[in-house]
């Protein structure tokens, strides 16, 4: 606690103040002055000063007071940087310990793919052995088959869950080629067929006759919209229809897939591309899924240097996902 005078010779009061607090000094200070220096007055309380008193007039009462109040206020801000800084520490350690977590899940994301990658590999070729050998009747092939589809199925989920490991931890490399939007579509149905057929919808393709040339990663960009098809089969009624619509446009080309499916309700479609985000977790448990598909859409389509966005006027209004992938410049 320091008691100053306003006129110190060369300095004044304040300049000393200054100085002080500079220093690192945060001891409570009242400043003294003569008469009637209201600028002074708000000049020492921006330095620091805990009051500022006119020496006219002054009592021992007033400055027993102002004493009393400036170390009072000085403890109190001590207290309020303490406990600042204590709760910094606290917020530090948990971000730290939150980020170790999501470190590990990536980590676990990874391994688990990986061990359940491994069976798949003996069961798959353990059917291909069965088809060949051919010599079974009509209800171990029925069998056989149903296998397959699910081996298959399983397959897809742990290729896309090693993906998004692969690009969480940035080890996703893309190989990109010269391609033809339309030999990617015809591979997109060709390998969507089968799951539109048993979902019994129709699927309407409007892709123009004049090849659109694009660089890409012909498997991905195939999984991309193998992914976008495979949604709007899991959400649409049988019956259903499906749209595929390729326009090349400007600099970029537009492939649109609509369906007349369920939709997307308003709140949840900003989020359909965050990782694990599915509209009703409950509800759909008939629907396989893990809520990675438009998560991968999403990454890959941006690495190649598009965007994805999602559209849906809300419950079972259907729902529209459009893809814009840049064309190269010709040259
Ligand atoms: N065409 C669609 N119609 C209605 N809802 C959709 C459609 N496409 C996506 N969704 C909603 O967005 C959610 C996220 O889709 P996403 O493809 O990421 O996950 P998923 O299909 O549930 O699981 P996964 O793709 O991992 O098998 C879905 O669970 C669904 O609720
Ligand atoms: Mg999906």
């Amino acid at each position: 606690m320091y008691l100053l005078d306003f006129r110190l010779g060369e300095k004044t009061g304040i300049d000393l103040l200054r100085e002080a607090r500079a220093r690192g000094r945060s001891a409570p200070v009242i400043l003294f002055t003569g008469q009637g220096r209201a600028r002074t007055d708000s000049e020492a309380l921006d330095a620091g000063a805990a009051d500022y008193l006119e020496k006219a007039g002054l009592t021992s009462a007033v400055l027993d007071r102002a004493i009393r109040y400036a170390v009072a206020q000085s403890r109190a801000a001590a207290e309020l940087e303490q406990k600042v800084r204590e709760r910094t520490d606290e917020l530090a350690r948990a971000n730290e310990a939150l980020r170790d977590a999501d470190r590990r899940k990536d980590e676990f994301l990874a391994l688990l793919a990986h061990e359940l990658r491994n069976p798949l590999t003996p069961i798959t070729n353990a059917l291909e052995i069965l088809r060949l050998a051919n010599d079974t009747g009509d209800t171990v092939r029925r069998q056989r088959e149903r296998m397959e589809r699910q081996v298959a199925q399983l397959k897809r989920l742990v290729e896309d869950l090693l993906d998004v490991s692969r690009i969480t931890t940035g080890k996703l490399r893309l190989t990109i080629d010269a391609l033809t939007v339309q030999e990617v579509m015809e591979s997109v149905i060709d390998m969507s067929r089968s799951q539109l057929d048993k979902a019994k919808l129709e699927l309407i393709a409007d892709v123009p006759a004049e090849p659109v040339r694009i660089a890409g990663d012909r498997v991905r960009l195939t999984h991309v919209f193998c992914n976008i098809l495979n949604n709007a089969a899991k959400f649409t009624e049988p019956g259903g229809k499906v749209w595929l619509t390729v326009a090349p446009t400007g600099g970029r080309v537009t492939v649109t897939i609509r369906d007349t499916g369920v939709g997307i309700p308003a709140d949840v479609l900003p989020q359909v591309f965050a990782l694990f985000t599915q509209v009703d977790r409950t509800l759909n448990r008939s629907q396989s899924g893990l809520g990675i598909g438009l998560a991968l859409v999403r990454r890959l389509v941006e690495m190649h240097g598009g965007t994805v966005s999602a559209h849906s006027d809300g419950v079972g209004t259907g729902a529209t996902i459009t893809v814009h992938l840049p064309l190269p410049r010709r040259g």
